[in-house]
């Protein structure tokens, strides 16, 4: 485990992104996993996709176990200057018109729920007439 602690910017990291060269962040510490690559239980395409960004949620979601997580630090190799990393892409949040489309269909649905309770009772009213009619007859 190298000892000294390099502070290195995201775009620097971020170079190192593929197979012969491959460098990773977890918890704001930078992994150089390209030894790694071929031998990670999870398999390398995983390593690789999690180069270039901040891997730590990812990491984490995968729940790795005790003994992962004291193998890291064989490949430690420094620390990233967390206000390098940008922010997480592609975050979008519910769009406008999907919640007007929602507000103008509560609007008409209560005309529709109207027309549902008076159509059966004027089929019912007609009904009731015809047979009156009959009857008359
Ligand atoms: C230096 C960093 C890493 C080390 C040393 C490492 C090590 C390991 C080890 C030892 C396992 C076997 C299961 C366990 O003991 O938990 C594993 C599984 C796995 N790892 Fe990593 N890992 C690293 C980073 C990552 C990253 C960034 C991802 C991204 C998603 C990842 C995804 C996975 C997956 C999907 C598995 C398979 C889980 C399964 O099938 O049960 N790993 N890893």
């Amino acid at each position: 485990m190298a000892s000294d602690s390099k502070v290195f910017n995201f775009s620097e990291v971020a170079k190192h992104n593929h197979k012969k060269d491959c460098w990773i962040i977890i918890s704001g510490k930078v992994y150089d996993v390209t030894s790694f690559l071929e031998e990670h239980p999870g398999g390398d395409e995983v390593l690789l996709l999690a180069a270039e960004k901040d891997a730590t949620e990812d990491f984490e979601d995968v729940g790795h176990s005790d003994s992962a997580k004291e193998m890291m630090g064989k490949y430690y190799v420094g620390k990233v200057d967390l206000s390098t990393i940008p922010e997480k892409p592609n975050y979008k949040p519910p769009s406008q018109p999907a919640a007007l489309q929602h507000n103008q269909s509560s609007g008409s649905g209560s005309a529709v729920k109207i027309l549902q309770f008076l159509v059966p009772l004027l089929i019912l009213g007609l009904a009731y007439a015809l047979q009156y009619l009959r009857k008359k007859d």
